[in-house]
Parts: structure tokens; C-alpha cells; sequence
């Protein structure tokens, strides 16, 4: 194990420790005196184009939140390929809860699969199966940092003739076979909340290869306003519009889901340092399935080429092995989370989509899995912690 920093408090182990360096408050301070100009402008242009360089994507929008991206997504996807009220989505049992949301928001129906417990995402046996003749998209989520098997998704998603939307909201970097995740669908999406590999404190994107496609998250980022996209287009609208205002032309229904130039420029910077967070993360990742190994045969030890691990996740066999960690951690004072939103047939808001007891997979994860941060605070002091507790309990 690597030799880090032991002065760390045991009794501390945070979701997310202050991921905002010194440099990222000065540059925000000497921002705000620079400047009389804080809603959208230069700076999230900017951000959207290091993004793009960074995600090797042609186009990217930034947004609000990760939820607004995965909202945005599926409205203008559906607007633009012209899928009807009532079509069918993909989803699976397992991933964030405004993920499935945006489906229903869009009127449209959440079809959901149970997950599978190496790269908890779909059960790629189960997927054939739940295509009916309403089905049009795949909303595929990288979760916690593991990316899906894409060459098994692409090929069944080609055969029925499907679109795939990805939600990378836990999983910047991730790569399947050297490419990264977001660019292997017709639009992907990302979360920049605090505990994300990087954070504008609240944001999110939306990539995409197509012009049309990235026109229409423009707009209904913006109220649908005509004047969000470039200039070189105005012009095309006034003629078609003469008789309404440019200033105020509403070209499709929207939304307000902008971000500002503050976060964007908290964007640029922590680009600066988002190669380096996954780098660590990673080396946690490694760290921790070794401190995992002793007790291998009690898990479902999560994993996948080209993970950029999100946080460090238990998927335990048994309820009671699960429940002897967890008090454990508690005492420790160590921070834990469901894996993301459980089985989410369990959820008040997806009863109706069907009953949690047919997703078994989706069921061991939401009774015997939860998580510990990682991040690039993580370090052998507390992994040494981990291991300990580890050692003591089995
Ligand atoms: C998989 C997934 N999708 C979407 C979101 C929503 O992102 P946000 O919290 O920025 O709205 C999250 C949030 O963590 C997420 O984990």
C-alpha cells in the first residue's frame, strides 16, 4: 500500500471533502471584481469548448444540474426524431432517480430492466425481452463510474433499431475501449454536482455530434429563445418570423435551465485538474480491491476496464455481511450511501412501473450495497482504516 498522510482523524471520511482548491477560490474572487457580467455569456462558451476538447465531443451546452442535461436530453430527442407521447424508454432498475424522471416528464414511458452486478448496468440477457413495439430509445447509465458494455448495447440497440441516450453523470472519463463514454450514443449527459470527479458546485452537460440536435439544447436551455443559437443563423429566423420580435422569438417549448458564467468559470478551471482527480480516484480504486480481496467471496466486486471510479461500493451477498460493515462504519464515523437510488421499483414515485420483487439483481444492491466516498482526498490512511475494520469484523 502506498505510504500517504496518517495524520488524517480516523473518525472522518467524508462523501466528498472540500474538492474546491485555493486556486479555484482565488480565480472566482478575482472573476467577480473583473467583472459586470455574470449571467450566461463568454465564460460558458468557454467552458463549453474546453469541455469539448477535454470530451472529445463536437458539441457541448452547459446547464444547471445534471437532471436539467438528462431533461433537455430526451425532450429535444424526442422533438427532433419525432417520437410520440407514449413511446417506450430503456432504463435500468438501478441509477438516479431524475434520470427515469426526465422519461416520464417527456411524456414518455420508462421500460424498466433489472441491472446485472459486475458493471451494475443492464442485464444484457434481459434487455431483449422488454422491447416491444413502442420501443425507440436506451437510456444507458455509466454507473459510479463504470462504464456499460457498449459493444453489446450498440449491437442490440442496432438490431431493434433504437436510439441511445448515455447518462455519464457519475462517470467522466470512463472509457470502452479507449473512447471516452457520452460519445458512443446520439447524446450524452453529465453531472457537475459537489461529489462529482469534477464540480462546478451545481452544473451539467450535454455532448452530442449533431449541429440540429445541439441547436435544440440551446434553445430549450433558453426558454426556447430563437437568439440562443449563432449569430450565422439569425438571420434565417427573422425572415421566417417578421412579424415577431427576434429579441423575444420562441422556437420550440423550453426551459430556464442556464448556468452562470461564476460556474463556468469554476468549469474551466477544475478542467484543469479533472485528468488528475481520475488518475486518484483510480489508484483508490485499486487500492481498495485490494483491501476488498480478503473477503472477495462475500461480494460482488464491481469492475470494468476503463472505470473512473465515482466512490468505492459494497455489493454484499448476504444482508447480514452488509449489515456487520455498515454498523461498523458508522462507528467509524465514516459517511455511506445507498448505491445510488436502490431498487428503484422500491420508490414511491416508479411503483406503478412495475414490482420490485421481478428485478433480483436490482434487489441485492438495494439490500446489500452501499458506498463510501473516493475522491482525490482519499488516501492510505483511510483505506489502512478500511482494511482494519475489514480484518476485524469477517
Ligand atoms: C446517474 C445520474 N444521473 C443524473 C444525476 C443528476 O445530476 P444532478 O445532481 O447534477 O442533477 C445524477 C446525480 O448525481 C446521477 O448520479
Amino acid at each position: 500500500m502506498p505510504c500517504y498522510n496518517t495524520q488524517m482523524p480516523s473518525s472522518i471520511w467524508k462523501l466528498q471533502d472540500n474538492i474546491l482548491e485555493n486556486d479555484d477560490k482565488e480565480l472566482l474572487i478575482r472573476f467577480i471584481q473583473s467583472t459586470d457580467r455574470f449571467t450566461q455569456f463568454e465564460k460558458v462558451k468557454l467552458f463549453e469548448k474546453e469541455w469539448c476538447g477535454w470530451q472529445k465531443c463536437r458539441y457541448s451546452t452547459f446547464v444547471n444540474s445534471g437532471s436539467s442535461a438528462d431533461l433537455v436530453m430526451l425532450d429535444a430527442v424526442k422533438e427532433y426524431y419525432g417520437i410520440p407521447d407514449g413511446a417506450e424508454v430503456l432504463v435500468p432498475a438501478v441509477t438516479w432517480t431524475t434520470n427515469i424522471t426526465s422519461v416520464v416528464q417527456t411524456r414518455l414511458v420508462p421500460v424498466f430492466v433489472d441491472i446485472n452486478l459486475t458493471d451494475l448496468s443492464f442485464d444484457y440477457d434481459k434487455l431483449q425481452k422488454a422491447v416491444t413495439s413502442k420501443t425507440r430509445i436506451i437510456l444507458v447509465t455509466h454507473l459510479i463510474g463504470v462504464p456499460a458494455d457498449i459493444a453489446l448495447l450498440k449491437e442490440f440497440a442496432e438490431h431493434n433499431k433504437l436510439i441511445i441516450l448515455e447518462d455519464c453523470c457519475e462517470s467522466h472519463g470512463a472509457t470502452f475501449k479507449g473512447t471516452k463514454v457520452g460519445n458512443f450514443g446520439v447524446a450524452g449527459t453529465f453531472s457537475f454536482y459537489w461529489g462529482h470527479h469534477l464540480t462546478t458546485v451545481e452544473g451539467g452537460m450535454i455532448c452530442t455530434e449533431n449541429e440540429e440536435l445541439n441547436d435544440l439544447f440551446m434553445l430549450k436551455r433558453s426558454h426556447g429563445l430563437a437568439r440562443e443559437l449563432a449569430p450565422s443563423k439569425h438571420q434565417k429566423y427573422k425572415d421566417m418570423y417578421p412579424g415577431v420580435d427576434f429579441n423575444f422569438l420562441f422556437l420550440t417549448h423550453g426551459y430556464n435551465f442556464r448556468n452562470t458564467e461564476l460556474h463556468a468559470v469554476l468549469g474551466v478551471e477544475q478542467l484543469k485538474h479533472l485528468d488528475r482527480y481520475i488518475d486518484t480516484r483510480n489508484r483508490n480504486y485499486r487500492e481498495f480491491l485490494k483491501v476488498i480481496n480478503p473477503i472477495s467471496d462475500k461480494l460482488h466486486v464491481v469492475m470494468r476496464e476503463g472505470m473512473s471510479s465515482f466512490c468505492l461500493p459494497f455489493v454484499f451477498k448476504t444482508r447480514n455481511d452488509k449489515d456487520r460493515l455498515h454498523n461498523a462504519l458508522v462507528e467509524a464515523g465514516i459517511e455511506h450511501r445507498p448505491i445510488i437510488g436502490g431498487n428503484l421499483l422500491r420508490q414511491p414515485c416508479f411503483e406503478r412501473y412495475g414490482n420490485f420483487r421481478d428485478f433480483p439483481s436490482a434487489e441485492i444492491v438495494h439490500l446489500n450495497g452501499f458506498y463510501i466516498g473516493n475522491n482525490q482526498f482519499v488516501d492510505g490512511a483511510r483505506m489502512q482504516i478500511l482494511a482494519g475494520l475489514i480484518t476485524d469484523i469477517f
